[in-house]
């Protein structure tokens, strides 16, 4: 039942593929062009001020380019990215060892900063603001406070669950960027510039037909031209067309739409075997033998973005267009209208 198009636990290989094909310079990023235009007027400023460049949070589902844009600030400003995680932070002493180490206008980068621990999140607090660090030492009333300065640096924060990201923490970024899903053009650029890094021979039809398919998302797309063009020297002669493109997406299992089988089994959960639902998250979880945060995180995004699932208080719900996607006749009464793509609500 496992997807290797969206499976997490392919992405420590997916890493290795990436590195090649990650954009190093804002002018090489495709599309998020308000994003992008923020970005630049940002960065301008800071530069003519001779600051770090305030903190960003980037919030978005995954593979759509908040760990590559990090990467492009400290780029751009000629800095050193430090990058760690949330889960890598255990005890206060972590961040301070992290943080003792930047040297001014240096970026770190923390991925999956909802799932910081909340008292290592309030050591951040005077951080980020104050670019103060206070350690506690001993225990009890022997402890002392003491007081550390730290350079100027800046904070970028990724998650794919604002939700999670507690007001005070939210609060100290200086900018919230919500990335969005990719429009087939941009995705095209996005696979023609990969296909071209990799030395594979596409045309602008097979470009378009797995841009199409990709999900919005830039990591999707790459993934599928990797296998694309494996499909193509295989079976064919090497040269992804429009043919060869719709051939070797269909092998491997990307339906028209670009819903692959974990997809396709969510609907089909939600209509077969619920009725049309509402049903709760981990209920549907459990029936696609997914992870509950896979599902909310990776599939469910996507899935109401295509107008094919809504969140209900009450649980998920099918939309005449799951119902029609695959070739059932939807109930008589339609669902109420769609709930917010980001918000947490775990009916
Ligand atoms: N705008 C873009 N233009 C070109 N390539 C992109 C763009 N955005 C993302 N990519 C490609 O997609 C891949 C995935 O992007 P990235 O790792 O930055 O996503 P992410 O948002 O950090 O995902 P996650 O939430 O899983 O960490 C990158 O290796 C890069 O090749
Ligand atoms: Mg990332």
């Amino acid at each position: 039942m496992r997807d290797e198009f969206l499976d997490p636990v392919a992405a420590a290989d997916e890493e290795v593929a990436e590195v090649g094909l990650r954009p190093r310079l804002l002018a090489e990023f495709v599309g998020q062009a308000e994003l992008r235009e923020h970005l630049q007027v940002m960065l301008e400023a800071a530069q003519r001020r001779g600051q770090p460049v305030d903190h960003l949070l980037f919030a978005g589902p995954p593979g759509l380019g908040k760990t590559t844009l990090a990467g492009i600030v400290a780029a751009e400003a000629g800095v050193t990215l430090h990058v760690t995680s949330g889960p890598a932070f255990e005890r206060q002493g972590d961040v301070a060892a992290v943080l003792t180490k930047l040297e001014p206008g240096d970026v770190l980068f923390i991925d999956e900063i909802h799932r910081l621990a909340r008292p290592v999140e309030e050591v951040l607090y005077p951080a980020m603001e104050d670019f103060q660090l206070d350690i506690v030492l001993g225990k009890g009333p022997a402890a002392r406070t003491l007081r550390l300065e730290l350079p100027r640096f800046t904070l970028i924060g990724a998650t794919t669950r604002t939700g999670l990201i507690t007001g005070p923490l939210r609060d100290r970024f200086g900018h919230v960027a919500r990335l969005e899903y990719y429009d087939p053009g941009e995705l095209q650029d996005i696979v023609t510039r990969a296909a071209d890094i990799l030395g594979v021979r596409i045309v602008p039809d097979g470009a378009y037909e797995i841009a199409r398919r990709a999900r919005g998302t830039p990591r999707i797309a790459n993934r599928l031209l990797r296998r694309v063009r494996d499909f193509a020297e295989v079976r064919a002669g090497g040269v992804i067309d429009l043919g060869v493109a719709k051939a070797g997406l269909a092998l491997f299992g990307v339906d028209e739409l670009g819903l692959d089988k974990v997809d396709r089994a969510i609907l089909d959960a939600l209509c077969r075997r619920f009725g049309g639902g509402p049903v709760g998250l981990s209920t549907l979880a459990i029936s696609v033998a997914e992870p509950t945060e896979t599902v909310e995180d990776v599939y469910e995004p996507f899935l109401i973005q295509r107008g094919m699932l809504i969140r209900t208080p009450r649980g998920r719900m099918a939309t005449a267009a799951a119902w029609h996607h695959l070739g059932l006749t939807a109930p008589a009464d339609p669902p109420p209208a769609a709930a917010s793509l980001f918000d947490d609500d775990r009916a």
